[in-house]
């Protein structure tokens, strides 16, 4: 069988990752990288035994197929010229930098009947994948998604860099609409929202809350979910899950300590986790999602099967993520309807710091 022939467009931090793998899977035959940064491009060609291009119009006619990881403000435009040419496409997530562009793909990519896969690579991490194999119904959902600042992707704020992954993976999780909406951020480095929460009631009765920061000097991605099921904490991070589920007695006649005597109450306490609520340690899970999204892309292609993560998927992603970010323009920060627009700038104009920590003195 002939091997298909692949482009990566844009081999900067994660599209030089792209490429990477893609030269070295057996299905794949990678016929070049472009970078309009001609240095980058053959610095990369180079590592991975191909042919570096500094437009992407050069390479369209001898490709099958391709995957975009230029900066987000260029998804719509270098996505849309490989569409218009019939040349499926895996894009970076997000899929385009406003809902106006990420439409524009989707239907262009239905009405020719092409495949568009979208980025989000948690829907690939195999903690996550364990997760959705099993039967949840969500009832809340606690999301937190720190790093530290990177000094890319300033093309966008923190809800479309980041927390746009939380996003898709509540809307993955529940199948109801996201009834309301509220956030609030804060803007570090410039205009946009570098730190930003989110509340979303779901009209199931859901709720999720979202908090994202691309400033932080922790990196943490973590997402709680619980439901009727237990309690799922997945660490993305760490590709690690755990589960609490009540035991078999308890399901049937409940734990109520006040029909207890004491002796029984204090060993409850002891035997709270492990007897009384069972607690499933899974991983670190195997596998690297990067790999398994472009595994996953090329067997579509090829197949002619429906992608994980749709276009459509990637433009419900930024759907909720542009109401989070209407929401937070008009979040008073100080119960005046008349504040000025948001994200909020710091540093801010009013209170005090908080005062240094007198060092104790030994006793
Ligand atoms: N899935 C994830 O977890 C994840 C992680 C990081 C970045 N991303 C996404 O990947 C994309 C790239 O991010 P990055 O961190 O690699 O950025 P980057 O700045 O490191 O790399 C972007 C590269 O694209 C090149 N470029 C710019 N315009 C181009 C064009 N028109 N044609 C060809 N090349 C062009 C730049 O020269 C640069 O080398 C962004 O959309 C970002 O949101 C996704």
């Amino acid at each position: 069988m002939s091997r298909l022939r692949m482009a990566v467009i844009g081999v900067g931090h994660l599209g030089k990752e792209h490429a990477r793998i893609l030269a070295g899977l057996p299905a794949v035959e990678l016929v070049g990288v472009a970078d309009v940064n001609q240095d980058q491009a053959q610095s990369v060609a180079r590592r991975v035994g191909t042919h570096a291009y500094s437009d992407h119009r050069q390479l369209m006619p001898h490709i099958d197929a391709a995957v975009i990881a230029v900066p987000t403000s260029q998804h719509y435009f270098v996505a849309h010229d490989f569409l218009s040419q019939g040349k499926p496409i895996l894009v970076e997530k997000p899929l385009a930098l406003n809902l106006a562009q990420a439409d524009e793909l989707v239907d262009l990519a239905q009405s020719r009947r092409i495949i568009l896969q979208v980025g989000h690579i948690e829907r690939f991490n195999p903690a996550f994948m364990d997760l959705a194999n099993r039967s949840l119904q969500p009832k809340l959902i606690l999301s937190e998604r720190f790093g530290p600042f990177t000094g890319r992707s300033t093309d966008i704020g923190v809800v479309l860099d980041l927390m746009i992954h939380d996003l898709d993976v509540m809307l993955a999780l529940v199948s109801s609409p996201v009834q309301t909406v509220q956030s609030v951020g804060l803007s570090l480095f410039g205009g946009m929202e570098d730190i930003a929460h989110a509340r979303l009631v779901f009209a199931n009765g859901c709720m999720g809350t979202a908090t994202a920061s691309r400033a932080s000097p922790v990196g943490q991605r973590r997402m709680q979910i619980w439901g009727p099921e237990g309690f799922a904490l997945l660490d993305f991070a760490a590709r690690q899950l755990t589960l609490i589920q009540p035991s078999p007695e308890i399901r049937q006649a409940g734990l109520d300590p006040s029909d207890l005597d004491p002796a029984s109450r204090a060993m409850l306490k002891d035997q709270l986790f492990g007897r009384h609520l069972q607690v499933l340690d899974i991983g670190p899970c195997g596998g690297d999602a990067l790999t398994a999204e472009l595994k996953h892309f090329v067997h579509c292609v090829t197949t002619g099967g429906k992608p994980q993560v749709s276009g459509e998927e990637g433009r419900n992603a930024i759907a909720l993520a542009t109401r989070i970010l209407e929401s937070m323009q008009i979040h008073s920060w100080q119960e005046q309807t008349t504040d000025p627009a948001h994200p909020y700038p710091w540093p801010t104009p009013f209170g005090q710091l908080f005062s240094p920590v007198e060092a104790k003195s030994a006793a």
